[in-house]
C-alpha cells in the first residue's frame, strides 16, 4: 500500500458516507475510537498512526449537533498533538449554519463561532455540501469549498422527466422560500425550464405561512428544491399551496435530511410523487419510500482536486 496516501477517518456521524468516499478516492481508511463519559463529556482519538499523514476527516455535525461538533474539535486537537500533516474536514452537513446572521435583537451568530472553533483547533481546509447560505464560508480564514448539488438533482430529475415522458415545457422548478432562490434558479437554468418562487414567513420555529407565490404551477410538473428539511413545515406548506394552484404532480429534492422520523412520516402523507434527498446525514430510521442520492463521488472529486 502507498503510505503517502491520505487517510480517510470518520467519526460517529458519518461512517457510511466515509466508506463510500474511501472507495471512490481509493484512499485507505484510518480508525478512531470514542467514548462518552456519564456526564456527556466526549473522548475521541485516532487509533491509526497519523504522524506525518494527511487526514481527511469526515463528520457531519448533524443531530446531536453539539456532540458531533465536539467530536470534531477534540479529534482534530488529538491529530495535531500527534503530528498529523494536513487536516481536511469534510463536513457534508454543517450544523449551526442556520445561525449565520442576526434576525432578532440579541441573536448570536453561532456559525461564525463554530468557524472560529474549527479553525483554532487546527483544521487546514473544509469541504461542505450545499451550505445553507454563503455567509458561513466568509467566517473562515482557511480555504473552504462548497459543493453544490445542482448536478445531482439535475441528473435525478432528468431521469424522472424521461421515464415519465414529461415535456420540458410542462416542467417547473420551485424554491419553497427566498433563501433557496439561488439553488432553484440555477437548477431551472441548467434544465432549461421555468422557475417559480414561494415567499414564506415563520411565525414560530416549526410553523410556516406562505405570503406570496411567483409563477403559476397550473397543470405543471413541479420539482421543489431546498437545502434542508427539518420540521418539514416549509415543504408541506409549499406542496399544499402548489397543489391548490393546480400543479399536476409534485416531486421534491433536498440536500440535508435534518428531520426526525415523525417529520419524515408527515412528509410522506402529502401526496408527493417522489422524494429525493442526499446522504449528507445518516438517518437512524428506515426511509425506503424515498430515493437517496449519494454525494460521495462529488466529495471524492473535490478531495482529489484540492489535494
Ligand atoms: C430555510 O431557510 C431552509 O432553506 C429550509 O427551508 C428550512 O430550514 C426547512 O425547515 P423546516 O423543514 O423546519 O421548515
Amino acid at each position: 500500500m502507498n503510505n503517502n496516501l491520505p487517510l480517510i477517518i470518520h467519526l460517529s456521524a458519518s461512517k457510511k458516507l466515509a466508506l463510500k468516499i474511501a472507495k471512490e478516492t481509493g484512499y485507505p481508511l484510518g480508525e478512531a475510537e470514542s467514548y462518552t463519559f456519564y456526564d456527556g463529556e466526549e473522548m475521541v482519538k485516532p487509533i491509526s498512526e497519523v504522524k506525518n499523514k494527511d487526514i481527511i476527516l469526515v463528520q457531519s455535525t448533524s443531530f446531536p449537533a453539539s456532540k458531533h461538533l465536539m467530536e470534531v474539535l477534540i479529534f482534530v486537537d488529538a491529530l495535531r498533538k500527534n503530528q498529523a500533516r494536513k487536516i481536511t474536514l469534510v463536513t457534508p452537513y454543517f450544523g449551526y449554519a442556520r445561525q449565520d446572521r442576526q434576525i432578532h435583537h440579541n441573536d448570536p451568530i453561532t456559525a461564525s463561532l463554530v468557524a472560529r472553533l474549527i479553525e483554532s483547533c487546527g483544521v487546514n481546509d473544509v469541504i461542505f455540501c450545499d451550505i445553507h447560505t454563503l455567509n458561513t464560508p466568509k467566517f473562515f480564514h482557511i480555504p473552504t469549498y462548497n459543493i453544490e448539488m445542482t448536478s445531482l438533482f439535475k441528473e435525478a430529475f432528468l431521469k424522472e422527466i424521461e421515464d415519465n415522458n414529461y415535456s420540458l415545457n410542462d416542467v417547473m422548478i420551485f424554491s419553497p422560500d427566498h433563501g433557496s432562490e439561488f439553488r432553484g434558479l440555477e437548477l431551472a437554468k441548467s434544465l432549461g425550464v421555468s422557475f417559480g418562487e414561494i415567499y414564506k414567513i415563520r411565525p414560530k420555529v416549526d410553523e410556516t405561512r406562505i405570503k406570496d407565490i411567483e409563477g403559476s404551477p397550473k397543470d405543471k410538473i413541479v420539482f421543489i428544491v431546498d437545502d434542508i428539511v427539518d420540521t418539514g413545515s416549509t415543504l408541506i406548506e409549499a406542496v399544499e399551496a402548489l397543489k391548490d394552484l393546480g400543479a399536476k404532480a409534485i416531486y421534491v429534492g433536498f440536500t440535508h435530511a435534518v428531520m426526525k422520523e415523525r417529520n419524515y412520516q408527515r412528509l410522506l402523507k402529502n401526496n408527493i410523487k417522489k422524494i429525493y434527498f442526499t446522504d449528507t446525514i445518516e438517518l437512524s430510521f428506515h426511509h425506503d419510500e424515498t430515493s437517496v442520492l449519494s454525494v460521495a463521488s462529488l466529495i471524492a472529486r473535490k478531495i482529489k482536486e484540492i489535494k
